[in-house]
């Protein structure tokens, strides 16, 4: 219960109106924090249906936000009613999946609603979605980069982009096998039609006629989950970083993260803001992503493989499986995610396979000129060739300075910086004291 009233308390500011229905759906804080993938699907299914049976006695529903909101935490759209959106994007988490494996740890995969099926792709954070712009292919000029201006596939939800715009994206969950395991939209919509509140918001805000055809139904649905997602809740912009532009935070310009913060923008140093600067320096939504696509050579994870039942030959095509691309040279591309709250949101890659961010960096350190980081510090064994290699981003990654261990930990204390307030508290240590 104190579980249930601190998940409550986050989204208080913005459901104030329905917090008695929120409440109420507390069935999915309970499931959230449950700490490894065997939580009692038979407890979270009668305490969801006591939500509905409550919800519908509760206030009206008056916003696409309020109603996104509900849907967002409701494990009702989830064949054994074991897993909402929030379970695999915990908003005490950053907004990704950190229910923890039998070791301990978060699982580079999400497991389904059937407590049996894995992924093969790490569950990103909802966070900051919104900013992704619709998918497309487009140009743009690219800042603190020798690389000239990129010219390509941009933008969309998915790590493939295979969703043009967050409405799309929440389409695909409640009946994919893997995740909320519903038979189809219509089993989707007779859940919805379960709970009054629901029913008749969906009528006010869509129109009454909305119930006539599933399809129209489970998009408004979707419709209002993405509104949610568009709300300040998911892109506070409140991190030391943010807050250093507003003038309310000076980095020590000694500190480590004052010195990784200079690496990362140099255009010479290093080659991160190629990719992962969106705007000229210091605007104030910086996302920390272009948006664009590339092969950056990550190998395979073997030990999802070894588990999910994709087997050893299996190839993650990325964004040559969106239905929209054609072109072979896409294989292997992976949409740059966003660095924010990157420090909280392990593993890391499109398949999580590497576990720490000091990792990562060694990893990019890799292509360039006498790197001294020929080993991957987690295995202690050379870098594994690329799952993908015909379409890695060698001009992009083999340009810039080879960095010492210092370097590498000066750019681990500036990403942490880049952690919204909210999720300040879940930075780990991780061997590397970046001072105060
Ligand atoms: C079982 C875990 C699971 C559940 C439940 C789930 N997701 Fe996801 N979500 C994922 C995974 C895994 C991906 C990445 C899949 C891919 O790229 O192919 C993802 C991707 C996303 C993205 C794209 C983010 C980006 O940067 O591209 C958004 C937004 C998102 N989910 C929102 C939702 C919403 C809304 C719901 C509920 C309707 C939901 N998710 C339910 C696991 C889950
Ligand atoms: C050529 C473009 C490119 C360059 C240059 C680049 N990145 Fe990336 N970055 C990506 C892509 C694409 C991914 C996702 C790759 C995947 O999962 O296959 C990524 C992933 C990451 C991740 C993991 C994020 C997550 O949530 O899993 C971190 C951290 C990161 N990059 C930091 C950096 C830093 C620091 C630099 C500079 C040293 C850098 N990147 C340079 C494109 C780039």
């Amino acid at each position: 219960m104190t579980k249930c009233s601190k998940q409550a308390k986050q989204f208080l500011p913005l459901l104030i109106v329905i917090s008695v229905l929120f409440l109420a759906g507390c069935g999915s804080g309970s499931s959230n924090s449950a700490s490894n993938g065997s939580s009692s699907s038979s407890s979270s299914s009668s305490s969801s249906s006591s939500s509905s049976t409550s919800s519908s006695s509760g206030s009206a529903i008056t916003t696409k936000v309020e109603l996104g909101a509900l849907l967002f935490a409701d494990v009702n759209f989830s064949k054994n009613r074991s897993q909402s959106c929030a379970t695999c994007h915990n908003p005490e988490h950053a907004f990704i999946d950190n229910r923890l494996n039998a070791e301990g740890e978060i699982p580079a995969v999400s497991l389904g609603d059937d407590q049996l099926s894995l992924g093969d792709r790490n569950t990103p954070s909802a966070a900051y979605a919104m900013f992704s712009p619709p998918f497309g292919s487009r140009s743009h000029a690219r800042f603190n980069s020798q690389q000239g201006d990129y010219t390509g596939f941009v933008g969309g939800q998915f790590w493939d982009g295979r969703s043009t715009n967050l409405a799309a994206q929440a389409e695909a969950p409640p009946t994919n096998p893997i995740e909320m395991g519903l038979a189809d939209k219509a089993t989707a919509v007779l859940r919805l039609e379960e709970n009054d509140a629901y029913i008749a918001a969906l009528k006010r805000l869509y129109g009454n006629t909305i119930f006539d055809n599933a399809e129209l139904a489970y998009a408004a649905m979707a419709d209002s989950i993405g509104e949610f997602e568009k709300t300040p809740e998911f892109a506070p912009f409140d991190s030391l970083y943010d807050l250093s532009l507003k003038g309310e935070y000076l980095y020590d310009p000694l500190s480590k993260a004052a010195q990784g913060k200079a690496l990362f923008f140099s255009q010479q140093f290093t080659n991160c803001a190629t990719c992962h600067q969106l705007q000229a320096n210091s605007h104030k939504q910086e996302l920390f992503t272009n948006f664009e696509y590339h092969n950056i050579g990550v190998p395979t994870n073997t030990d999802v493989r070894a588990v999910n039942g994709k087997g050893e030959g299996f190839i993650d095509e990325g964004l040559f499986e969106n239905g929209a691309v054609s072109d072979r040279g896409e294989v292997g591309k992976f949409k740059v995610p966003s660095l924010r709250n990157v420090a909280v949101t392990e593993p890391y890659m499109h398949n999580g396979v590497f576990r720490d961010l000091k990792t990562v960096i060694e990893f990019y350190d890799h292509y360039l000129t006498d790197s001294v980081h020929t080993l991957n510090p987690e295995t202690g064994l050379a870098w594994r060739e690329p799952e993908v290699s015909e379409s890695v981003a060698f001009t992009e990654l083999e340009d810039g300075n080879k960095l010492s261990a210092e370097d590498v930990e000066a750019l681990v204390c500036f990403l942490r910086t880049l952690t919204d307030s909210r999720y300040q508290h879940l930075i780990e240590d991780k061997g590397i004291d970046c001072g105060s």
